[in-house]
């Protein structure tokens, strides 16, 4: 079978997914199919200037060598193209773009998480070179109040920083193991009693747990990491003169019921949606100042979802948060 070069292009980019341009000197020759479902079926005998509109990408295709481009905004707002531009003779061009929109959103995702956690560090840790430098001028530093004052706060500053990194190394550490689902069978009435354990000096928890272990397959460590933060909230955010309550259930669709709820100042619904992303927090000034990473409920999402669970968060302002955590149990 023989046919002219331009039809032997053309059949086979007609075999590609990825949109498949020819360019005659500025002329679009040809475009496959899912070319035209992307810049419309128009684009055919129309000028490569006016098709694509964005500038990087006509010089790319326009240039007199071999070129790539990683263009933006061709076909909807936020996706991200990559065009393969090539010259097959002195007047055609070969164009195939391929969809690079997801690999940029986790790359943005990556370097906003990047942005945020340097940005989060960097001032406790201004701070303390503040403090230390204020320290080290004989008049201040020679004052014990001044000094002991100025200490104070370099050590919340520092401890600051330390809980960060610490939640960061956490957040890092599940999410590498989060499709390892935990093996070891762990009792969540014994992991509740631990945790309820360590908030006992302030009298505020009330646990309910059943008499009988519950048995699930999990990562104790992780778990008690989950209660713990959800315990610590409750307590920070609830009203002073109200307890929180911790109960453990079975439900009638035979999973785990960890219930945490306070009496506190409740969630606005419109943070709801957000509450569990990295570095969220409803009130930054305040969370902050209470030492908050804003990175706790971020860590019991994962360390939920690494045990195939479900996190429940029902809040109103006033009345309220009752935070429900399902996880499966051993199958019998
Ligand atoms: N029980 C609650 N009642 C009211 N608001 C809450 C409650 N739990 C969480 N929040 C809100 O959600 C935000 C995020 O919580 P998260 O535990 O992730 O961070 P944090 O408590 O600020 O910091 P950290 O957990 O590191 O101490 C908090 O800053 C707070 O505004
Ligand atoms: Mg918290």
């Amino acid at each position: 079978m023989t046919g002219s070069a331009f039809d032997i292009q053309a059949a086979i980019l007609a075999k590609l997914d990825q949109p498949s341009l020819l360019i005659d000197r500025e002329q679009i020759s040809y475009a496959n199919e899912p070319a035209t479902k992307l810049l419309g079926k128009h684009i055919v005998g129309s000028n490569v200037r006016l098709a694509l509109r964005a500038p990087s990408a006509i010089s790319a295709i326009l240039a007199k060598q071999d070129s790539r481009a990683l263009v933006s905004g061709i076909g909807n707002d936020d996706s991200v193209w990559e065009l393969n531009c090539q010259l097959l003779d002195k007047e055609q061009r070969l164009v195939i773009m391929q969809d690079m929109s997801a690999q940029r959103s986790v790359a943005r995702v990556h370097a906003d998480f990047v942005a945020n956690a340097s940005h989060e560090l960097r001032t406790p840790l201004a701070n303390i070179l503040g403090y230390v430098e204020t320290l080290g001028d004989k008049k201040a530093g020679d004052d014990i109040d001044v000094r002991s004052r100025f200490l104070g706060i370099i050590q919340r500053e520092a401890t600051r920083m330390q809980s960060l990194v610490s939640d960061l190394m956490s957040l890092s550490r599940i999410e590498a193991d989060r499709h390892r689902m935990p093996e070891e069978a762990v009792d969540l009435v014994a992991i509740c009693k631990k945790v309820a354990g360590e908030f006992a000096e302030g009298g505020e928890l009330a646990i309910d747990l059943p008499p009988e272990p519950i048995e699930i397959r999990g990562d104790d460590a992780q778990l008690c990491q989950m209660l713990r933060n959800l315990v610590d909230n409750a307590i920070k955010y609830g009203k002073t003169d109200k307890q929180v309550s911790l109960s453990l259930s079975i439900t009638p669709r035979g999973r785990a019921l960890l219930t945490i709820s306070d009496d506190g100042e409740g969630i606005p619904p419109e943070h709801l949606p957000r509450l569990t992303e990295r570095f969220y927090r409803t009130d930054p000034g305040r969370s902050k100042a209470e030492g908050g990473t804003g990175l706790g409920l971020s860590i019991v999402k994962h360390i939920v979802s690494r045990h195939r669970g479900k996190l429940d968060i029902a809040s109103e302002p006033d009345s309220g948060t009752v935070i429900e955590i399902r996880l499966p149990l051993i199958a019998e």
